[in-house]
């Protein structure tokens, strides 16, 4: 087994879940634990995660240094590497911030020479403000940035690693090969290949849940589908999806939640027409945070409500994935990036009690699941679409006009796509009401108003993505179509920022 050391980067999941996917068991520890958990648990190998915190500020969150004198083979990533540096004798300065791909070339070394690790140069994935200045005794560099000149450092002698950059970032190039050649060749794990089983999970649905009632939370995407989907399988008429209707999806997703639950689903579907309470409800909220929160209030108090009227119903059944737990600080020493509607937990005096089966996979293994599990290629290769929907893609107040202009907006981006056969070749492809002002001249009179924003990424697992390149002429004919069929807009503009930093949504 390999201990991951939580230090609460945003993609220090990703790490064990990059190892797992070859086969290898990893456990998660806390810096607080880490010593400890070594001592009980007997790992092969340790890994430290990035995390938020700098070390040039503050080195409070550390490991015990005795970790180092254990005879294990360490790897440090970004905040881990510069603890490592830090605890060892190295030093580490604030530098200039580094976030997004960067490309990292190999150093030459001595042929005679043969490192334990085996690099490649290639892009890789940076996200850090500090950087090691001097590396602590016994260590070479093998290879740097432009920036960067200890982007990765070995001490072979003590079996100690350090990389700046996240090879556990699928938009690291040969991430996933320098993580199995730390896990095999440096610690010696062996490989037994984990397959995702729907069985399984509906297995273990079946017993926690037994003869009760599930009420579950449904929306048309791919996570809640697949979620009511496994646990139909595991408790049949016992399953009650309720779709609420907040007039902040996309047009057709009424059809299409109708269409999952009488075509593939076999359940009585309850359909909430809370169109108003929502509109109500985020009148005059501005805060992008405060407005998440909103909803996820708003929903939880509809479920509430269902809860009572199906008093035999003891579950309440989410698609919550693994990057909605991650954003909504899913581990100890995590940021909060942004609350995402579905995590948060249910008040005290809720009866219901969450089964979130999908809570430990990332959206690629739950397509898979939803795959292997029998469910169609049009359910589970959907492009995913936020639970808040269109409030969290109009920037300020969502006023009725407002998600007018953002729904007309996006089917224009969703039709251009389509026809252009990229809308699924991409993540996800929408337009966003910016907020911003902007002036133009429309019919020989000055127009003041407003600025939207194209966003359209290729990723896998949500925690990185990359722009896509549209070609010029489907970006030209939607932005021709956008300030000529949406009221009130005056320009459009396409974004052109990886995640990190940027998230995909704007709020
Ligand atoms: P971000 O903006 O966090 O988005 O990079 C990552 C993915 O999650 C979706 N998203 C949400 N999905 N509830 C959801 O069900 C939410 O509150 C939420 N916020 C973002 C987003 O569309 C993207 O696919």
């Amino acid at each position: 087994m390999i201990l991951i050391i939580d230090f609460g980067s945003q993609t220090a999941h990703l790490i064990g879940r990059r190892l797992r996917a070859l086969g290898v068991a990893v456990e998660y520890s806390d810096p607080e634990d880490a010593l400890a958990t070594v001592k009980t648990k007997h790992p092969k190998g340790i890994i430290l995660s990035g995390g938020p915190n700098d070390i040039s500020h503050d080195a409070s969150l550390s490991v015990d240094r005795q970790i180092f004198k254990l005879g294990l083979p360490v790897l440090g990533i970004c905040y881990g590497w510069q603890l490592m540096a830090h605890l060892l004798g190295g030093a580490v300065k604030h530098s200039k911030k580094e976030y997004g791909p960067e490309f990292f070339k190999v150093l030459p070394c001595n042929p005679a020479r043969k490192y334990l690790m085996k690099l490649h140069s290639g892009t890789v994935i940076m996200s850090h403000g500090d950087t090691v200045t001097k590396l602590p005794k016994g260590f070479t560099a093998m290879g740097s940035t432009k920036q960067v000149r200890y982007a990765a450092v070995i001490n072979e002698k003590e079996k100690l690693f350090g990389v700046q950059f996240h090879p556990e970032a699928d938009h690291t190039e040969h991430g996933a090969e320098l993580l199995k050649n730390f896990a095999v060749d440096v610690c010696g794990e062996t490989l037994s290949p984990f397959v995702l089983n729907p069985k399984s999970i509906i297995g273990s649905i079946k017993k926690t849940v037994d003869n009760s009632k599930v009420i579950c939370a449904v929306s048309g995407g791919v996570d809640s589908t697949v979620v009511a989907f496994l646990i139909g399988k595991a408790i049949g008429k016992n399953l009650i999806p309720v779709y609420v209707e907040s007039g902040l999806m996309r047009p057709d997703t009424d059809k299409r939640v109708r269409h999952i639950f009488t075509k593939l689903i076999h359940a009585n579907l309850v359909i909430i027409d809370a169109k108003k309470r929502f509109m109500d409800a985020l009148k005059g909220v501005t805060d992008p945070e405060i407005k998440r929160k909103t909803i996820g209030k708003l929903y939880i108090d509809i479920f509430q409500e269902q809860a009572i009227k199906h008093q035999d119903a003891k579950f309440l059944g989410q698609g919550t994935i693994y990057s909605d737990v991650i954003e909504s600080k899913g581990s100890r020493h995590a940021s909060h990036i942004k609350s995402h509607h579905n995590v948060g937990g249910l008040p005290k005096d809720m009866k219901l009690t969450l089964l979130e089966p999908l809570r430990n996979f990332y959206k690629d293994e739950v397509r898979e699941l939803g795959r292997l599990a029998g469910l169609p290629e049009d359910i589970v290769g959907e492009q995913p679409f936020p639970g808040p929907g269109y409030a969290v893609r109009v920037r300020g107040e969502v006023s009725p006009i407002r998600l007018d202009q953002v729904k007309i907006a996006d089917s224009i981006v969703v039709e251009e796509m389509r026809t252009a056969k990229l809308y699924n070749k991409v993540f996800q492809c929408f337009a966003v009401m910016t907020g911003a002002y902007s002036t133009a001249v429309k019919g020989d009179g000055r127009v003041f108003a407003e600025v939207v924003a194209i966003r359209a990424y290729e990723s896998k697992d949500i925690m990185t993505s990359q722009w896509t390149r549209i070609p010029y002429d489907v970006l030209a004919k939607i932005s021709s179509r956008i300030v000529n069929e949406v009221p009130n807009v005056s320009r459009v503009v396409y974004d052109i920022t990886t995640k990190p930093p940027a998230t995909m949504e704007w709020e």
